[in-house]
């Protein structure tokens, strides 16, 4: 298989031997005992790039674990089944800790698909979980505002609520490929919300164009999840209101038992235009 990874000192491309990916150029990267590589820069790690903290991962694995965002998983591995190749290779933008890369996989394995599954993170904590997940996969340790990839290489790309650099995605996405772009919808979590805040406020939805990509279209993809108090615990934990709300408000989610909550995901699906 070409390469799909570059050296993020030099730029050629990187050969996948089993204890190390390895350049041209001599540069060297070990893989981890859980088969991921580090490719951030020294320059990258010094400026301290935020990904998301050890805590916020783990509640994230746990509450995904749950099953209850299963929904979207199969949303999104049904857009891509039918627009995929028999041999494809498909890139987890800001994969955290590959629950969704799992799941999206195996339906589009079940589907016929030969897949190779490609995920980077900034955070390492997530790339670990993912790589031991998804051992089929390739991982990196990376930033999605320079991504150490070839240019050309993807089948199909992910960014399931993760920050979007679209002029990366563009270069390693072939021409015609399709990104799928997960947000909020309007009233994501609203029913938590309201127990937060005294004036919760509804998501922004928008249609956002990306230099490089035509917006084909978008769907919705939402349920009422009913939640139990420790679901509904590490939910809050992997959302941002967990560092931004009021004290009283995260007082008075903890004392619920059990709560409905609707989670409402638009999924905004991007077409990388032919070269012009
Ligand atoms: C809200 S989480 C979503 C994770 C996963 N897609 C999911 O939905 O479970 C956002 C992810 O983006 C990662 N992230 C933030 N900034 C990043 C960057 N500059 N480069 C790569 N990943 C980044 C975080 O570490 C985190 O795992
Ligand atoms: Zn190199």
């Amino acid at each position: 298989m070409r390469e799909l990874f570059t050296c993020p000192v030099c730029g050629q491309g990187l050969a996948e031997e089993p204890r190390r990916w390895l350049c041209p150029g001599g540069h060297s990267f070990d893989r981890a005992a859980e088969g991921y590589v580090h490719l951030l820069t020294p320059a990258q790690m010094r400026s301290k790039i935020p990904g998301d903290p050890p805590e916020m991962v783990r509640a994230r694995r746990d509450f995904l674990a749950s099953g209850q965002y299963d929904f979207l998983a199969d949303a999104l591995a049904e857009q891509l089944r039918p627009i995929l190749p028999p041999e494809a290779v498909i890139f987890d933008a800001g994969c955290g800790e590959g629950h969704y890369t799992r799941r999206i996989a195996d339906r589009l394995t079940a589907g016929g698909i030969r897949l190779t599954p490609v995920g980077v993170d900034i955070a390492k904590t997530a790339v670990r979980m993912a790589a031991k997940k998804v051992p089929e996969g390739r991982f990196a340790v990376a930033s999605l505002y320079r991504l150490p990839v070839a240019e050309g290489v993807f089948d199909a790309a992910l960014n399931i609520f993760s920050p979007l650099c679209a002029e990366e995605l563009a270069r390693v996405l072939k021409p015609g490929a399709r990104l799928l772009y997960v947000v909020p919808a309007a009233r994501h979590l609203y029913e938590m919300k309201e127990i937060l805040y005294p004036e919760p406020y509804e998501n922004e939805e928008k249609d956002v164009e990306y230099a490089g990509f035509r917006l084909v279209g978008w769907e919705r993809a939402e349920k009422r999840m009913s939640l139990s108090q420790g679901e509904l615990a590490s939910l809050f934990a992997m959302t941002p209101y967990f560092w931004r709300s009021p004290r009283e408000g995260a007082e008075r989610l903890s004392r619920r038992e059990q709560l409905e909550v609707t989670a409402a995901f638009r999924i905004l699906i991007y077409e990388k235009k032919d070269e012009e």
